[in-house]
């Protein structure tokens, strides 16, 4: 069972659980004796189920079972040793058990809402808080059910409630270490990479454009969806000069995986003022590194980019023989980009098909019809990549893979989620059913370069309500904080730093580091021992763990977030910070 499955089978039998003993209590309060001893029973299986559950995931690693030790388990078995004793003794009045058995439903809801609401890592306080939720349900439930216990315990009850609740409250409301972003971005070392060699200009602008037949609504680099293909060779200098039309809550422009220097990042209140109407803001930086990257406004990045707001930016050794193709995949209004491309290419030329995901979710692309090699992931060639015949690929959000092969006589084709987007013919396979590449044991391994770190963080990636401000709201967190109250991680120019990333939410986070390309080094605890994987997006599933590391080299202030960029809007952004 992966750690992810165990995830969520734990949270479905914690539920059960809160629900067996909660139902039994009310059944027992409304004297249908049967009907509450069924409830109660699987309500007491799912409680001890839950012990084999958490156990498991406290053996995976403490981040994925922290809140269900220390809090959840605690507080279950109060309930089991309350009800379980009265139930065995099955009193002549089945009413007479409906306190305890409330008794244990509540805390069995207490915990669950810790793992839902808080989770990792646990507080002292949030235990507490659910201490008092528990104590102050079962004093309710013992006036309107009658048989009140003596003064003295009401009393008792009252205190330890009214304690925990103030010293809870005192202790989650503590301010933790809240990070202050400077936004200090001087002039910049724009001016310093020479003269431009290639000038561009994009025009940002809401627009009308045509998807699969359809007029839909668009915001557009110069009209079109996506902007205009940017092309370099490798040397060159790119002046770009974004310009807003009418795009009311401004535009940047963000080249996505490509490693300028931090002023030309286009993050808007870390590098750079979001480009309002009328304005204008010119990048320039040296094209050193080949490869397929993308740009997109990061200036609200979750509507900018799903609204139209993208490019593909690809930088070339020199200039190329064969057929070069780009396929940034993006879903526009619900309806698939790019429209189906067909051309013939005679046998025996070398055809380069460039992956590009603009969405926020995983995409699976299959190339049917021809053996294929995996060249590049993220515009960095691998190592001695095998020879791939139906084989699938999983690109995450953000990311990109270069597929490489020679044309044969009979036709190819590229099949996105089954939609076939790029073909030299018809081909007929299935390729629902094809195997996935796992590219952490794709190509020649090489030694990887360090095996000391200066730095290590921990990115434990949840959900959880957060309280700032006036509205409250469902978080996307990390370490239990949401933006902007993540602390920046800190680093020095040199450093290698290694980043271990968890996630115990029930969703996929694709992790994005801006300004440097990490290593994998594990995944789930297993060394990466395929190629060395130098990676901007990676996905993160459910239950995973990922270590990777990289060298701190390009100083300044990075964002580092969450590319499914609705998360990365709901608090799933940090950033990286040179001291
Ligand atoms: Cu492609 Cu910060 O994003
Ligand atoms: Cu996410």
């Amino acid at each position: 069972m992966t750690v992810g499955s165990l995830l969520a089978a734990d949270l479905v039998i914690a539920v059960l659980a809160a629900a067996g003993w909660l139902g039994g209590g009310a059944a027992s309060a409304a004297r249908r004796r049967p009907l509450a001893l069924g409830l109660a029973a699987a309500g007491l299986l799912a409680t001890l189920a839950r012990a084999v559950t958490i156990t498991a995931l406290a053996r995976a690693g403490w981040w994925f079972a922290a809140e269900k030790v220390l809090i959840a388990a605690p507080l279950s078995l109060a309930g089991v040793v309350v009800a379980g004793p009265r139930l065995l003794r099955l009193p002549g009045d089945i009413r007479a058990v409906a306190v305890p058995l409330l008794f244990a439903g509540y805390a069995d809801s207490a915990a669950l809402l810790v793992t839902v609401l808080h989770g990792y890592p646990a507080s002292a306080g949030v235990g507490l808080l659910a201490v008092a939720g528990v104590v102050a349900a079962t004093a309710v439930s013992w006036r309107f059910l009658g048989a009140p216990p003596s003064r003295t315990v009401s009393r008792v009850a009252v205190v330890v409630a009214v304690a925990a609740l103030l010293t809870g409250t005192g202790l989650a409301a503590a301010p933790g270490a809240a990070p202050a972003v400077p936004h200090d971005h001087g002039p910049g070392d724009a001016r310093a990479v020479g003269e431009p060699t290639r000038r561009f200009t994009l025009t940002a602008g809401t627009a009308t454009v045509r998807v699969s037949g359809r007029d839909v609504a668009a915001w557009a680099f110069d009209g079109q969806v996506p902007g205009p293909e940017l092309t370099a060779v490798v040397g060159d200098v790119l002046e770009v000069t974004l310009r807003n039309r009418d795009i009311a809550r401004g535009v940047t422009l963000h080249w996505h995986g490509y490693d300028v220097p931090n002023s030309q990042d286009g993050v808007p209140g870390v590098t750079q003022a979001a480009v309002l109407p009328g304005q204008e803001f010119v990048y320039r930086f040296r094209a050193d590194q080949a490869g397929t990257y993308w740009y997109h406004t990061h200036a609200v990045s979750d509507v900018g980019v799903r609204m139209g707001l993208y490019g593909v930016l690809v930088v070339r050794p020199a200039p190329v023989t064969g057929v070069d193709v780009t396929v940034p995949v993006h879903t526009l209004s619900g309806r698939p980009l790019p429209a189906p491309r067909t051309e013939s290419v005679r046998a025996g030329t070398p055809v380069r098909l460039r992956l590009i995901n603009t969405d926020s979710t995983t995409h699976r692309y299959a190339l049917a019809g021809t053996p294929f090699r995996v060249a590049a992931i993220d515009g960095f060639d691998l190592r001695g990549p095998t020879s791939l015949v139906d084989t699938a690929v999983l690109i995450p959000a953000g990311g990109r893979y270069d597929l490489v092969f020679t044309a044969p006589a009979t036709p190819v084709a590229l099949f996105v989620d089954g939609r076939a987007v790029y073909s030299t013919g018809a081909v007929p396979t299935a390729t629902g059913a094809w195997p996935v590449l796992d590219p952490l044991g794709y190509g020649a391994s090489a030694p990887a370069p360090w095996s000391r770190f200066d730095r290590s963080f921990t990115l434990v990636l949840d959900r959880g309500l957060d309280l700032r401000g006036l509205l409250p709201r469902y978080a996307h967190t990390v370490n239990g904080a949401a933006d902007p109250d993540i602390p920046p991680q800190v680093v020095r120019l040199g450093d290698t730093v290694r980043f271990t990333i968890v996630n115990r939410s029930q969703t996929v986070h694709p992790w994005h580091l801006h300004g440097h390309h990490v290593l994998v080094l594990s995944r789930n605890g297993r060394p990466a021992t395929g190629s060395p994987l130098w990676l901007d997006s990676f996905d993160v599933r459910p239950g995973e763990v990922w270590t990777v590391a990289f060298r701190a080299d390009n100083p300044g202030m990075w964002a580092n977030h969450c590319h499914n960029l609705a998360h990365a809007d709901a608090g799933m952004t940090l950033h990286l910070m040179y001291a």
